[in-house]
């Protein structure tokens, strides 16, 4: 198989209240407002190549509208289709803001994926211009800003049939995964189509909604970036929900907050690359420090939430098993610090 993606380009989200989000976005994350096309506004970071990388539009529920890769080349993107096809999903073409012929599908869990080729490259000018040919646009002024979109962490109910679809379709790389310590159970997986640990994240969704998400993450050049963002966040009242901390798996630094429809977001910065083409991915159990590898806290519930919410308020009402919510929560309490 030639290889067919290569790297995520967008997330398209939608929010009860656009205007809201995108006032967040910009006053708060320190992004910047390109397009607004009809009731979609388009956000970029200071140091993504492409005209976007966030999308936000209007909806009843905050949720992932699509997430969007990037093919490795024109031909990539039909052999793309065909192989989503040969599996007897049926997607459709159509014409993209900016990204021209563009291939979308459901996938299997229920998750809208966009493929394409063709961007609009992003070259500031005047003021916003860098003085390094490379950037795309000067450093933001707003501190903690982040440069450029990292990953999607969607939630499916059965993790391991995720990552085999898409690795087996898509050629994505199956880089880690987490298993209970108290059941074989998979309740975490990352996934990649290029050096980074992931672009792509899977938890397991204890309710019964198909194509949610749990999370999307920006990248920030360096751990001190992360720790004045959480610091911005908190002088502007916006509450952490997560962290400052380090995941084992990957072992980036990340920090988790919400976003004013409530869908999470993350910060990331650190961690290894990896371009091992053959890599085994490794099994962690939350014993471990697969999320949190200090393992000195636990996973405040809210964490379990996916978006959109599942019919109940909480994750206990939707239905997620005892033992896999309590090993979620305190992953650590029956572990100690193994
Ligand atoms: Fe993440």
């Amino acid at each position: 198989m030639i290889k067919l993606l290569s790297h995520l380009s967008f997330v398209a989200i939608t929010s009860p209240d656009v205007e809201a989000s995108v006032e967040f976005y910009e006053k708060q994350v320190g992004l910047t407002v390109v397009d607004r096309i009809g009731d979609d506004v388009y956000l970029r970071c200071w140091g993504d190549y492409y005209r976007y990388s966030v999308v936000v539009k209007p909806g009843a529920e905050p949720s992932l509208d699509t997430m969007a890769w990037r093919t490795s080349s024109p031909e990539a993107l039909e052999e793309a289709a065909k192989a989503i096809e040969a599996k007897g999903v049926q997607g459709e073409w159509f014409e993209g803001q900016g990204i021209g012929r563009a291939y979308r599908f459901v996938g299997p869990q229920g998750h809208s994926m966009t493929l394409h080729w063709d961007v609009e490259h992003f070259h500031a000018t005047g003021d916003d211009a860098s003085i390094y040919p490379d950037r795309p646009s000067r450093r933001s002024r707003h501190l903690g800003a982040p440069r450029q979109l990292d990953h999607v962490t969607i939630a499916a109910r059965d993790v391991d049939a995720f990552v085999a679809w898409y690795t087996e379709v898509l050629g994505f790389r199956f880089m880690a995964r987490t298993v209970l310590d108290e059941a074989p159970i998979s309740v975490f997986s990352v996934l990649t189509t290029n050096e980074k640990s992931h672009d792509l994240g899977v938890v397991l969704d204890g309710s019964t909604r198909d194509g949610r998400v749990n999370h999307y993450a920006f990248w920030v050049d360096q751990r001190e970036d992360l720790l004045q963002a959480a610091d911005v966040l908190m002088e502007n009242g916006t509450p952490m929900e997560y962290g400052p901390s380090i995941h084992g798996i990957g072992e980036q630094n990340f920090l988790y907050f919400r976003e004013p429809s409530s869908l999470r977001i993350e910060m990331n910065t650190g961690g290894y690359r990896n371009y091992v083409p053959d890599w085994q991915a490794n099994t962690w159990k939350p014993s471990q420090g697969s999320n949190n590898f200090y393992r000195n806290s636990a996973m405040p519930m809210s964490m379990t939430e996916s978006f959109p919410p599942a019919d109940g308020p909480s994750a206990t009402e939707e239905g997620v098993p005892d033992e896999i919510k309590d090993a979620l929560l305190n992953p650590y309490a029956q572990h100690g610090r193994g």
